[in-house]
């Protein structure tokens, strides 16, 4: 038991037993190819386990947004294929989301999935922040656990929350501030430092009266930056932005940006500060590109970034997503303590401290022995 949540060990002999594991192999599918398969590697452990105990295992993940629809394009066809090759014994239904009850969380449909299963194990941290059916239904009926990969995710994204070493810094980008306020508000609480990157930054710029050219910007979230800005907490914006200018040239501005401009990534100078402050640190979270690393010209920024969390003796660890995705191109994913499979899930459990498939597994029948 981790804090109040039953683990695997909580199961008891699960030989003989029927497993049924909801995962989260929501993963990156090209014409047919996955492109990335880390979320598959990352339940492999808790499959394992299970399988080296003599259990018979099936799993289900949702994969895209079908919307309640069958749909060939969301097939779970190549997955299924890869986990042939990883896990050969374990079977994989089809999309969780091709029925419009596992989002309406309906509890037929929960009944349906868990009918012939003696045990349920959610191991899916990438969706355990969504009240789906899949998530939150089987532990009402089933004895439950956290798999293996939840219970890491749990422990090291709590661990920050209630008790990092310090100095404990926050490096946030990505395009959207209304789209992680809530965690950018959490954060502040308990980070010594907040390091903004990403698109976000204009919005804090405008917030501080800086000309921002044509760059993105959330007009209705300057309140909110200036709201934040006036916290006295300490927040780090960029010294020096990259962008193209209004003839479309590439060029690097300072903090206040000519009329046209466009900014795209974190100037130079802003690299090397941003390093800086994660290289000094002993607790580092990243969430979000500092730019737009596809475009080689404004990958600079977040590949400094990713190069300090690498580089750094802090510990480590990377919110899933956009961040984990530049961390794999520029092959420094082994190089950080750790890496979530989490996107949305890793913000709102740093947020709130709590997720709803946490909550429906304190609630299993056998949760309470
Ligand atoms: C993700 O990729 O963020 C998770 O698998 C959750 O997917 P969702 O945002 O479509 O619920
Ligand atoms: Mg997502």
């Amino acid at each position: 038991m981790i804090r109040g949540i039953p683990t695997l060990d909580d199961l008891g002999d699960v030989s003989g037993k029927r497993v049924f594991v909801r995962a989260d192999f929501n993963v990156p599918i090209e014409d047919g190819r996955i492109t990335d398969d880390f979320r598959i590697r990352a339940a492999l452990p808790t499959l394992n386990w299970l399988r080296e105990r003599g259990a018979s295992v099936a799993c289900a993940t949702h994969l895209g947004r079908p919307k309640g629809t069958p749909n060939p394009k969301y097939s779970v066809a190549p997955i299924r294929e890869r986990l042939a090759e990883l896990a050969p014994d374990v079977e994989l239904l089809e999309n969780l989301r091709f029925d419009p009850g596992e989002e309406a969380n309906s509890a037929e449909f929960a009944a349906t999935l868990t009918e012939g299963f003696d045990l349920y194990v959610n191991d899916a941290f990438g969706a355990s922040h969504r009240a789906h059916a899949s998530i939150v239904g089987p532990p009402k009926t089933l004895p439950s656990a956290m798999g293996l990969l939840l219970a890491k995710e749990v422990e090291v994204l709590l661990g920050l929350r209630n008790d990092p070493k310090r100095p404990f810094v926050a490096v946030l980008g990505g395009a959207k501030i209304s789209d992680k306020l809530g965690v950018v508000e959490a954060l502040l609480d308990v980070v010594d430092a907040l390091v903004v990157g990403g698109a976000m930054c204009f919005t804090f710029f405008a917030a501080q009266g800086r000309p921002i050219g044509d760059s993105l910007w959330e007009p209705d979230q300057v309140e909110t930056c200036r709201r934040l800005l006036q916290q006295g907490k300490t927040i780090h914006l960029p010294e020096d932005i990259t962008g193209v200018d209004a003839n479309g040239n590439y060029a690097t501005f300072g903090t206040r940006l000519p009329d046209g401009a466009k900014g795209f990534d974190i100037g130079p100078g802003s690299a090397a500060a941003f390093s800086d402050i994660i290289m000094d640190a002993r607790t580092v979270f990243w969430n979000g590109p500092m730019g737009m690393f596809e475009d080689e010209r404004f990958a600079s920024g977040t590949r400094t970034v990713a190069q300090a969390m690498a580089d750094t003796k802090a510990f480590t660890v990377v919110g899933g997503g956009d961040s984990a995705a530049a961390l794999a191109q520029f092959r420094l994913d082994t190089d950080v303590d750790h890496v979530s499979t989490g996107g949305g899930a890793s913000l709102e459990l740093l947020e709130l401290g709590d997720l709803p498939g946490l909550a429906a597994l304190r609630g299993a029948p056998n949760a309470h022995d």
